[in-house]
């Protein structure tokens, strides 16, 4: 008997689009003979696109709208043997849409509700990793109440980490609202941006030097194994939207050229993470290290990373010897394991 699949896409973050052209990947890419795939394209707006719609967002590509309350549809899931949420950033891979499948008792792909939402989080997800042991760069919290009753004291909590530093919105991804600021009267500037998106922003020291940025994928549920470690080069600051997402800026290096025992100890801290965190099925664990220190520190955990057949991720694990084809399937396969 063929397996029932629901693929849904799109979603409400800002990698709307990016989420598209990873569904159309893997569309493409679970075999026919054993999976009968339903998209579902889900809307900026968080609803869900009848066939029609959704078949034209994603030929298209573009941001769809339109569509059926969540609600309404997700009652329509239940005849499916397993969802594949390939959605990315906030209402997608934080924990949101895992919570409803699993209300609705579906089995889906990749963390449940505690890895998704804990992992989203960069704060959350530094507290879990501190308390496991990983290196991290040195960081702060500031809520935006705070920043609005006492501007002072989240300037001065910037001041103890040093220029340059880094301000994030807690709970997005892309690099979206993400500066790196290099002196104090850049800091109000960064952190109206940042505070203008969440609630809660985390400041960051800059790594002691221009950091080497290495990823690794992790394949698996409680006896997860880890590939080989790449590393992204590019031309800018940091590794911003633009560079993310403009063709050609930055290169993928697989594996990375890096000393037998760094990349091992990257693998293991990757480990260490997925286990901490309780994510399931992948993850992409991203890290800088620091050439000149031989300081290794864990960056994030992505658990629902880019997912094209040029990404990182099946990059990764297609130099393991295991097809983007065969990576699909195994990720359906660990969806559907009894845990
Ligand atoms: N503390 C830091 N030190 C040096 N570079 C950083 C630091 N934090 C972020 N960066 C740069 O900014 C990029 C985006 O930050 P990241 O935390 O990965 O955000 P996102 O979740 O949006 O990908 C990183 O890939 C890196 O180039
Ligand atoms: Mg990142």
């Amino acid at each position: 008997m063929k397996k029932r699949i629901l693929l849904l896409a799109g979603g409400q973050s800002g990698e709307h689009e990016v989420s598209l052209m990873s569904a159309r990947s893997v569309l493409g890419a679970l075999p026919r003979d054993q999976f009968d795939v339903t998209p579902v394209v889900i809307s900026k707006q968080g609803r869900w696109l009848p066939p029609t719609e959704t078949q034209r967002a994603l030929e298209s590509g573009e941001a769809a709208t339109g569509g059926d309350l969540v609600l309404h549809r997700v009652a329509s899931a239940e005849g499916y043997d397993a969802v594949f949420p390939l959605l990315h950033g906030p209402m997608g891979e934080d924990g949101t849409v895992q919570g409803l499948l699993t209300l609705a008792g579906i089995p889906f792909v990749g963390s449940g509700v505690l890895g998704s939402s804990v992992s989203m989080d960069k704060v959350m997800t530094k507290q879990v990793l501190a308390s496991a042991g990983i290196a991290q760069v040195e960081w702060r919290l500031a809520v935006r109440r705070e920043w609005q009753q006492t501007p002072d004291a989240v300037r001065a909590r910037a001041a103890e980490l040093g220029f340059p530093l880094f301000v994030k919105p807690a709970n997005l991804g892309s690099s979206v609202g993400i500066s790196k600021v290099g002196t104090p009267d850049e800091l109000d500037g960064a952190l109206n941006l940042a505070f203008g998106l969440d609630r809660r922003v985390i400041l960051e020291a800059m790594t002691s030097h221009k950091p080497r940025e290495v990823e690794v994928g992790i394949l698996g549920n409680d006896a997860p194994i880890a590939s080989p470690v790449g590393e992204l080069r590019f031309d800018a600051e940091f590794y911003d939207y633009e560079t993310k997402y403009t063709e050609g800026r930055a290169t993928m290096h697989i594996p990375a050229p890096l000393p037998p025992e760094v990349a091992a100890r990257v693998q293991a801290a990757a480990l260490t993470a997925f286990r901490a965190l309780d994510c399931a099925g992948l993850a992409r664990v991203d890290f800088f290290y620091v050439e000149e220190t031989g300081e290794l520190l864990l960056n994030e955990v992505n658990t629902m990373p880019g997912f094209t057949t040029t990404s990182m991720y099946p990059k990764l694990f297609e130099a393991a010897g295991l097809s983007y084809s065969e990576l699909v399937t195994r990720l359906v396969g660990l969806a559907l394991e009894e845990r």
